[in-house]
């Protein structure tokens, strides 16, 4: 089986507010996208890494994964406006032969060898994606534009989803072409009919969006 990892660090990292993309914010004394292109390198389910750049900051993303010794990138190319294109520049450079694509996320830095045997085991079980979640702990509320509580939700069954997500390639790859809308690439898998599955996540996986996350990620390593 093969699997190709697909690592997305184009964004701009606006909520961040610095003078470069998030994926080159500093963690302890390197950019962010180190940790986790060292982790996917490492770990041993994966075979080959796509890794997707913000436009322009191909270079030194190569530079970093050069100076980490990563072996497994195969191609470095540049993002798009949005996530979802940016995933699209990836997987394009997936070879057709590819059974198996791990979509991951460049701001959740700490992924571990144990989440990514997580989400690759039951694609042999018949699932076409399958993504770590949480359960939802906070009481969800819908609020409108004046602040006013519209309703409660239960939160029965939800759960927040993380990643790196899994996928047999042919479904993301139909799911990508068939043009649906989603925040997610199991979402447009779902979208197109795919059968998704929840596993364990990790709190570890805690997206970076804020200096503060970026502290408490760096505490954690
Ligand atoms: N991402 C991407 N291309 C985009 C937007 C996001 O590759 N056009 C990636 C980010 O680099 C990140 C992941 O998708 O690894 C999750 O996105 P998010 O946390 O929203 O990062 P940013 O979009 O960079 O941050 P912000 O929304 O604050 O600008
Ligand atoms: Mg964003």
């Amino acid at each position: 089986m093969s699997v190709w990892a697909i690592l997305v660090a184009a964004g701009r990292g606006e909520r961040l507010g610095l003078d470069r993309p998030k994926a080159f914010a500093k963690l302890g004394d390197e950019p962010l996208l180190a940790e986790p292109l060292r982790r996917l390198d490492a770990c041993p389910w994966v075979d080959a890494i796509v890794l997707v750049a913000p436009p322009g900051w191909e270079e030194p993303a190569i530079l970093v994964a050069e100076e980490e010794g990563c072996g497994k990138v195969q191609a470095c190319v540049a993002g798009g406006e949005t996530r979802s294109d940016s995933v699209r520049a990836g997987l394009a450079e997936v070879p057709a032969d590819a059974l198996v694509v791990l979509v991951h996320d460049a701001a959740r830095p700490l992924l571990t060898d144990e989440v990514v045997e997580r989400v690759l085991a039951p694609l042999s079980e018949g699932w076409d994606g399958v993504v770590p979640g949480l359960p939802v702990g906070d009481t969800l509320k819908r609020v409108g534009s004046d602040g006013g509580v519209h309703e409660t939700v239960t939160r029965d069954a939800l759960w927040a989803v993380q990643t790196p997500q899994a996928f047999t390639a042919d479904v993301l790859r139909r799911a990508q072409a068939s043009g649906a809308e989603a925040t997610d690439c199991a979402g447009l898998v779902e979208a197109v009919g795919g059968r998704v599955k929840v596993v364990d996540g990790d709190p570890r996986l805690l997206k970076v969006t804020s200096q503060a996350d970026l502290e408490t990620v760096a505490g954690w390593r």
